[in-house]
């Protein structure tokens, strides 16, 4: 079994040191690795960030990480990731990292994607300047998840991200803000690169569960919407042989995410 921890949205601060430090106590017992979809911290700013990372320094088991829109708000993203990264954090953008557990390879791609709106209501690469490059950042986003994906050969394949890929895990939101919550374009790139989980946040009032039109199980992990901690989700792994021309080929399949803690 490989167990992922997952959660959005912590939005660290001043206020969260205590909070933190007591929800994430038990992750390493109760996960092989901890995913965090964006928005670490509330606006931004690098003390927040040194709150957020004060309290992962704890965690043993490998932790990664993407950077949500709250984390961009100071324009200093690269100090939030760099703080991040001094205590051991994977903080991903266009990237991906494997990780190696007890019950297989872990590969994980991360972008922060962006919003854009999904298939019917979305808008396009046209008029304005700004408007072009509204859209053309999230073709840019989308397209490093796709090629960050299509790299890993792990017997299971997370694609992590802040926005939202699909609506269905935006229900609870006002559908008039969907375009800011996520782009159909982020699943695109999923499903034509594959993968057997998303995770993503950002959408505070959105629900769990959702999949992609392709077939792949999206879970909203805010905290807001999972209301614990983190979620764990675990995946059995099914050996299957491996053949001579596809060496280099996973060995295992992932089935279907289980989530393990569904305590409240
Ligand atoms: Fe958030
Ligand atoms: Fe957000």
């Amino acid at each position: 079994m490989i167990r992922i921890a997952a959660v959005g949205d912590l939005h660290a601060g001043s206020d969260t040191a205590d909070v933190l430090r007591d929800q994430l106590a038990e992750v390493s017992q109760k996960a092989d690795v901890l995913l965090i979809a964006g928005d670490l911290t509330k606006s931004g700013r690098p003390q927040e960030a040194r709150v957020l990372a004060r309290e992962l320094g704890h965690v043993s088991v490998p932790v990664v990480a993407v950077l949500g829109n709250h984390d961009h708000h100071a324009d200093r993203p690269e100090e939030i990731a760099s703080l991040l990264r001094d205590v051991g954090v994977a903080v991903l953008e266009g990237q991906s990292i494997k990780v190696d557990t007890a019950g297989g390879s872990v590969g994980v791609a991360g972008v922060k994607g962006f919003g854009g709106g999904f298939a019917g209501a979305s808008g396009a690469e046209f008029g304005e300047p700004e408007m072009k490059a509204f859209i053309r950042h999230t073709k840019e986003r989308s397209e490093a998840l796709g090629s960050a994906l299509a790299s890993l050969q792990t017997d299971v394949r997370v694609a992590l991200m802040h926005y939202a890929p699909i609506r269905e895990t935006l229900q609870g939101e006002p559908p008039e803000i969907f375009p800011f919550l996520g782009s159909y374009l982020l699943a695109e790139a999923v499903d034509r690169s594959g993968a057997d989980l998303v995770i993503h946040g950002h959408a505070h009032r959105g629900t769990e569960h959702g999949v992609t039109p392709g077939g792949v199980n999206v879970r909203n992990v805010a905290q807001t919407v999972i209301r614990q901690a983190y979620a764990v989700y675990g995946f059995e792994t099914a050996t299957r042989r491996r053949e001579p021309a596809t060496s280099g080929a996973p060995t295992a399949r992932a089935v279907a995410p289980t989530r393990t803690n569904t305590d409240r």
